[in-house]
This record gives C-alpha cells, sequence and structure tokens, in this order.
C-alpha cells in the first residue's frame, strides 16, 4: 500500500543505491561518490530544470550536476544543517510516518558539510551514481493527470484588487468523465501567480439543478497553498466523481493593487482515478476540526488556541495538514485515546507559511471509537514575526479572517469512519505495505 502512494508521488527511487556515507570513517568526502547519491534522493525532485512546482514554491536553481551544484555549496552546507533544506517542519518522532517525508539522517547532513568543509571536491564520475531520470508528467506531482478541469473561462481580476475570493461551478460533462471513477489523488494547477489559493468541493445538483454545499451528496476535494502537497489517498480510499457532478473552485486572489497588476487566470483541478474496477470501500472527509472564534492580542508573542473533536466511531486517518497564516508559529495534533493512552501525532515546532506540508500517513492511521484529537496552535503577534514578516501589524489585535494578515486556525485532516469488521483488514493491508514494499 505504501509504495503505490510514493510511486504516485515520484518519490520512491527504485534502483538508488542506498546512500554511502563517509563522512565519519575520515576518507575523502567527493561529490560524486558521497554526496550525489544523497541529492539525488533527497533534493533533485525539486532542484532540476522543470522540477517540482510544490504549489508555487520552485527551487531556484538545479542540483544535477558537480557544476551546477559547485556554486552553492556554502549554502548549501548552511542550509542542510540548519535543517532548512529539504524542507519539512514536522520534528522527528514522526520520521518514516509519512510517505512523503523529506529529511535528510544526520549522517548525510555531517558528509555534505564535510563535503563543502573540504573545499567541495568533485571526485571520479565513474565511482558515483548514473543520472537520476526523471519520468516527464507534464509537471504534476501526481503523474500524468486521467483528468483536467479547468475554470471554464479566463477570470479578469482589475488593477484594483487586493484581496477577492469568487466562486466557479464548472459541470462535468460525459465527454469529460464517460463513467464514474474513484479519485485517487487530486492536484490543483494554480495559472495566475496572484491565485493565493483554492479550494475545491465536488457538488451534486439535486433535480432542479441546484447545487447545495451542504448537502450529503458533496465532498471535498483538498486545497492547494503555498507549499502544500497534492491529496493522495491509497487503495481502497477515495470518492467517487461522474458527470452532472459540479466542481466548484473557491480561488482566492491577493496581490499589491495598483496601475497594471491586472490579468487574467485560468486555473485548474487535475485528478487521478483508481484503476476501473478496483474495489475502493471508503469515502474520504476532508475537513479542519479547528477553531473559529479567536483573537490574539496586540504585542503577545506566544497566544495559544485550542480546539478538539471526538470521533465517535473507528476512524482511519489518511493525512493532516496545519494551516495557520504568517503568525503560526506552532501546531501539535494529539490523540487521546478512550483507554487514557495519549500520542502525538505530528508536531510542526516552526511552522512556515511558504511550506504549507500535507503530511501523508504511509499506512493509514487507525483510531479506536472514542479517540479525541486536540490541537494546540501558537501565534505570535509581537516584534520578533517582522524580522520574517516586515509588514505585519502587530500592535491590533488578529482575529479569523481569509487575508493572510488575519490569521486561521485550522488543522485540516483526511479521514473516514470504518466499521469495526474493516480495521483489521486495514491494518494487515497496511502491514503488507511495509513490509513488502520497501523503497
Ligand atoms: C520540495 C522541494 C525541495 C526539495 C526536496 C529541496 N529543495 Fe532546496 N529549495 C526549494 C525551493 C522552492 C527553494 C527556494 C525557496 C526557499 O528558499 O524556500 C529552495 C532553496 C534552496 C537553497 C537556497 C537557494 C538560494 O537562492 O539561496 C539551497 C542551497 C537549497 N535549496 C538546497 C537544497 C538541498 C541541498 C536539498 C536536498 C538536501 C534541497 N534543497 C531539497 C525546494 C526544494
Amino acid at each position: 500500500m505504501s509504495r503505490s502512494i510514493a510511486a504516485l508521488l515520484t518519490l520512491g527511487v527504485p534502483g538508488l543505491a542506498s546512500v554511502a556515507v563517509a563522512a565519519d570513517t575520515g576518507q575523502a568526502v567527493t561529490f560524486h561518490e558521497h554526496v550525489l547519491p544523497i541529492f539525488q534522493r533527497s533534493c533533485q525532485t525539486c532542484h532540476r530544470p522543470g522540477g517540482d512546482n510544490v504549489a508555487g514554491m520552485v527551487a531556484p536553481m538545479s542540483l544535477m550536476t558537480y557544476e551546477e551544484a559547485r556554486p552553492w555549496a556554502r549554502s548549501i552546507a548552511r542550509l542542510v544543517q540548519n535543517r532548512e533544506m529539504p524542507p519539512w517542519d514536522a520534528t522527528d518522532h514522526t520520521a518514516g510516518v509519512f510517505v512523503n517525508e523529506r529529511t535528510l539522517t544526520g549522517n548525510e547532513i555531517d558528509t555534505v558539510v564535510a563535503w563543502v568543509g573540504r573545499g567541495a571536491p568533485k571526485g571520479d564520475p565513474a565511482k558515483g551514481p548514473a543520472p537520476r531520470e526523471f519520468e516527464d508528467t507534464g509537471g504534476f506531482l501526481i503523474g500524468r493527470p486521467d483528468l483536467i478541469v479547468y475554470m471554464e473561462e479566463p477570470y479578469f481580476v482589475g488593477d484594483d484588487v487586493e484581496d477577492e475570493q469568487p466562486n466557479f461551478f464548472i459541470t462535468l460533462t460525459e465527454e469529460m468523465l464517460p463513467e464514474p471513477r474513484w479519485i485517487q489523488a487530486i492536484e490543483y494547477q494554480p495559472d495566475a501567480e496572484f491565485v493565493h489559493h483554492i479550494t475545491g468541493r465536488a457538488l451534486t445538483p439535486n433535480e432542479d439543478g441546484e447545487v447545495d454545499v451542504l448537502s450529503e451528496n458533496t465532498f471535498s476535494l483538498g486545497s492547494i497553498a503555498a507549499g502544500e502537497d497534492p491529496t493522495i489517498y491509497p487503495p481502497g480510499f477515495g470518492n467517487l466523481l461522474r458527470a452532472g457532478m459540479v466542481v466548484r473552485l473557491n480561488v482566492h486572489y491577493h496581490k499589491e493593487p495598483g496601475p497594471g497588476t491586472s490579468g487574467h487566470d485560468r486555473s485548474a483541478v487535475a485528478f487521478r482515478f483508481h484503476p476501473v474496477g478496483a474495489e475502493v470501500k471508503h469515502k474520504v472527509t476532508w475537513n479542519t476540526i479547528g477553531a473559529g472564534a479567536f483573537e490574539i492580542p496586540p504585542g503577545h508573542g506566544r497566544w495559544r488556541v485550542g480546539s478538539s473533536r471526538v470521533f465517535e466511531k473507528d476512524t482511519v486517518l489518511l493525512s493532516l495538514h496545519p494551516h495557520m497564516h504568517f503568525r503560526g508559529e506552532s501546531m501539535k495534533y494529539t490523540a487521546h485515546y478512550p483507554d487514557g493512552g495519549a500520542e502525538v501525532l505530528l508536531d510542526v515546532p516552526e511552522y512556515d507559511y511558504s511550506w504549507q506540508t500535507n503530511y501523508i500517513y504511509r499506512d493509514p492511521k487507525v483510531l479506536p471509537a472514542g479517540t479525541r484529537i486536540e490541537i494546540e496552535a501558537v501565534y505570535d503577534n509581537s516584534e520578533t514575526r517582522l524580522e520574517e514578516y516586515p509588514f505585519l501589524d502587530i500592535g491590533r489585535a488578529v482575529d479569523w479572517g481569509a487575508r493572510s494578515i488575519d490569521e486561521m486556525m485550522a488543522p485540516f485532516l483526511a479521514w473516514t469512519y470504518v466499521e469495526p469488521g474493516d480495521v483489521a483488514a486495514i491494518r494487515a493491508a497496511a502491514g503488507a505495505g511495509s513490509t513488502g514494499g520497501g523503497e
């Protein structure tokens, strides 16, 4: 199970030899022999020509070859050492838990730092791996989509607009979707630069053709914000998309208003489907269990906001996605089990607005009925925030708002209730995935 998600994410690197590490052996550390394997595994999906565009975060340079990497050696050592690269904000206690994890081992960090410290020597290309090949997916992280749904018309955003959040409704035709299909992966494709984020929903019109967002027959299509990975479901999990349904895209445009800043946008959402005939038993819900009412006092450096939700039935979690704005400092998800035990599911001590990671479980996480998930979010509305975001007005109280200079407390989860009888099968499939899947 885990392997197929990894493959979908272009993360699994089949055929790559395990990373040879020389940092602690005293031998000469060279690019080709010791550093390139690390870059191939942990950097090149983004750092290559046409590399991964993780919701607007595009790496500024290629690290495919020695010649490309050499000029960046010092900044590579610095960012790797202080763990800014690769981007991943969860603590080590969840190492191995999430399939899209982007981290280096201590030994790999030491190797890169030692290489730079010794003058970044090239070494013998014959002793290193062959160049890593990347599949051409047309720029999609989920692989080539089965269906791309575009806004019907380009939408014009005028010079005077600072924030605007229109809805677009696109009806799925028979031509687009000849037969109903189970969604396996969703990836947004923002078009204009001033697209700030997008959320999507699939709606089923009633007999009069009206769509009701709150009706039973709707489901979320997740979202896209800076640095957010696509949504991906394991085998057996998804939602059914069929012709006649309406895809609603809620697009938030944000820019500095002024002459010459206007433009058109025609964003899209792309889907991959489970294979025809594959059994999909579990419909996925994606929503936040956050707090809508809070107020962060002016100048306060550590303002805590909490929220929680009890899951009444046996539940399977598929992914976690902390969302806050510029003042967001940290977010933690803790599960309190009915037997009294507790487990920190995700701890993001230094939330980074630019990397709004979707933490996707390698194996679906089973929670027994009665589990309460508690969220603690901490906000910094003090002077220290100005170092990174000098434009923030820390002299005012901040509450919930769509603008990034307001705040949100939105711990998203993708999850589904399951019948007690399903749990064993899900656990078994997960177990088979982790032992047989490997990487
Ligand atoms: C998920 C995509 C991704 C991965 C994986 C990744 N990077 Fe980056 N990297 C970026 C992006 C995007 C930027 C520019 C924005 C930023 O700084 O956050 C960046 C910036 C950098 C910079 C700073 C460049 C500058 O302009 O100063 C360095 C150095 C760097 N990365 C090195 C690495 C190394 C080394 C690895 C692997 C160990 C790595 N990155 C893995 C996406 C990635």
